[in-house]
């Protein structure tokens, strides 16, 4: 099976109307979207997706912050998706984030920069399945 990763267009992202935007640069660059959907995360699912955070003092508020809206939740696939997902979604600063990057184009806030992806194979995976338990 070709690699896949998990994408999150931020509430922030929703609301300021770029799921498009988002999507878009991933499926003009060649990758292919697998499964997407619009959802308001609840809080159990925020709090497992970022664990590795638990104890960093903005845990709380990012929390408040993923679960404070809607988000676009997709599934995307291709080769080598993870690492260049990360490398267009630019830096967690957007402060830091090159021009051309999602966040280094559209963000200033690191919190609210927009976009997720996952960045290890194994966090894809255990993302996805938190996302999408049923898909095959
Ligand atoms: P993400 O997990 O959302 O794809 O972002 P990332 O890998 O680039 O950054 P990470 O270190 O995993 O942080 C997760 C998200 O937490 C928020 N954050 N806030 N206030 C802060 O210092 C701070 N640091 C991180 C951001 O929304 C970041 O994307
Ligand atoms: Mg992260």
């Amino acid at each position: 099976m070709s690699e896949r990763t998990l994408v999150l267009v931020k509430p922030d992202g929703v609301a300021r109307g770029l799921v498009g935007e988002v999507l878009s640069r991933l499926e003009r660059r060649g990758y292919r979207l697998i499964a997407c959907d619009v959802r308001t995360l609840p809080e159990d699912t925020a709090r497992a997706h970022y664990a590795e955070h638990q104890d960093k003092p903005f845990f709380n508020d990012l929390v408040a912050f993923i679960t404070g809206g809607p988000l676009a939740a997709a599934v995307v696939e291709g080769p080598g998706v993870i690492a260049a997902w990360r490398t267009m979604m630019g830096a967690t600063n957007p402060v830091n984030a090159a021009p051309g990057t999602v966040r280094g184009d559209l963000a200033v806030s690191t919190q609210q920069n927009v976009t997720h992806g996952s960045d290890s194979p194994e966090s894809a995976a255990r993302e996805i399945a938190l996302f999408f338990p049923d898909l095959p």
